[in-house]
């Protein structure tokens, strides 16, 4: 039983940053209920907003917060409610409790929640202060630390957002037990992402940690956690405006979004993007910059943990498709497929300090052709 503190420095964060609280086993009830004590004397109001799936699973325990007197807001779960829609549901619950700009809103649940509230406080009265309580793997590596908030679009995903950090992060890994398995495991995507970006030793951690991952065992998790929010904290620390370094995290995202997109969002996140990283390890490879022993040890960890590393069968035909899908990314221009190159693991390819290589269309459909062939497509 232990609470662990991580503090995260940007730029535009306060002179002293904000805080990450890891705590491995108690759920965020208590938290919250000091949290709206402290508010409570200082005359401020606040909100909370959380999903449909975790007001099915802490039903009691959200119950027993709103008799505290928090105005509590259950989003309907899931990505194809990240949008403009259901922000302006939840800024229209925040003017009816008379949230102020002095007001904070906390966001309870995984990235999407996180994503929405960030930017719902981003523009609300022109900006208010946010607090985060991620309750998914995804969430907790990931979506919690870094200040990006956003929306989806018919567009694309995330096309509409800001940079916008929260107050404090608190993390209650206890939240994990209820996280449905699929979800629990596509999670590990974004572990084994900053594994393969920054961190040869997690890589290992991991490889050796298959049982304890799969049986969710605490210890493990909050190692694990630990070590990916200052893998991210060190990468948002020195690059906040994704100029540079950031680039990296989006490693195995640019074929990721490019495959979330051409399944109509079938696929999940994880999903895509651990083919997504097979796919970039392989071109990487290709391009003469990753060694194949590295490429084969990137897709192994990723079969250990449970992910995809090679395209679905109803991709099939369509490679031309994910190169067009891929031009929707925000970094992709007219013609050109970009793509962050890793050098080998924990180690990102870094060409005149840019992380983002750039490759035409003849050589990307050509890279994904051989890609597909290197390993079959899955049955599913
Ligand atoms: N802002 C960032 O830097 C950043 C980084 C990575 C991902 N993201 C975004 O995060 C989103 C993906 O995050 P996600 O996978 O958490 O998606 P999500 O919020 O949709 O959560 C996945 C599912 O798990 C459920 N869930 C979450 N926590 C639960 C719990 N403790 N118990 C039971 N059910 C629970 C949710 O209701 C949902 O059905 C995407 O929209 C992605 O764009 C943002």
């Amino acid at each position: 039983m232990s609470c662990q503190k991580i503090t995260v420095s940007t730029a535009s964060a306060s002179s002293t940053g904000y805080a990450v609280l890891i705590e491995d086993s108690s759920y965020p009830w208590e938290y919250l209920s000091k949290l709206h004590e402290k508010f409570r004397k200082e005359k401020k109001q606040v909100a909370l907003i959380t999903d449909s799936n975790m007001k099915r699973c802490y039903k009691a325990a959200l119950d027993e917060l709103r008799d505290e007197g928090w105005p509590i807001l259950a989003i309907a779960a899931g990505e194809g409610h990240k949008n403009a829609a259901t922000k302006e549901k939840i800024e229209t619950f925040l003017f009816k409790n008379k949230i102020t700009r002095s007001s904070t809103v906390v966001a309870l649940g995984g990235g999407v929640v996180g994503d929405l509230v960030g930017f719902v406080a981003a523009t609300f009265m022109r900006g208010i202060s946010w607090q985060s309580l991620p309750s998914s793997i995804v969430a907790m590596v990931d979506a919690s630390i870094g200040g990006k908030t956003g929306i989806d679009t018919p567009f694309g995903k995330n096309l509409v957002g800001s940079f916008h950090n929260p107050k404090e992060v608190y993390i209650s890994l206890a939240l994990l037990s209820t996280l449905r398995e699929k979800e629990y495991r596509n999670g590990f995507a974004e572990v084994a992402k900053h594994a393969l970006i920054a961190d040869r030793a997690l890589y290992q951690f991991l490889k050796k940690n298959i049982e304890n991952i799969q049986r969710r065992d605490m210890k493990t998790l909050q190692a694990i956690v630990r070590k990916n929010v200052l893998i991210k904290k060190n990468v948002v620390t020195e690059d906040e405006r994704e100029s540079g370094l950031r680039r990296i995290l989006n490693f195995g995202h640019t074929v990721g979004h490019g495959l979330e997109w051409l399944s109509a969002f079938k696929l999940s996140h994880g999903e895509a993007v651990s083919i997504g990283m097979a796919a970039e390890a392989y071109f990487s490879y290709k391009l003469g910059l990753l060694s194949h022993a590295d490429f084969q040890r990137i897709v192994e960890l990723l079969s250990c943990l449970g992910l995809r590393a090679s395209m679905p069968a109803w991709s099939h035909g369509k490679i031309p498709e994910p190169y067009k899908a891929c031009l929707l990314d925000k970094k992709a221009s007219a013609s050109v497929f970009c793509f962050s190159a890793i050098q080998s693991i924990g180690r990102m390819h870094a060409a005149g300090g840019e992380y983002l290589l750039h490759l035409e269309r003849r050589q990307f459909l050509l890279l994904m052709r051989d890609f597909c062939g290197q390993l079959p497509f899955a049955k599913t």
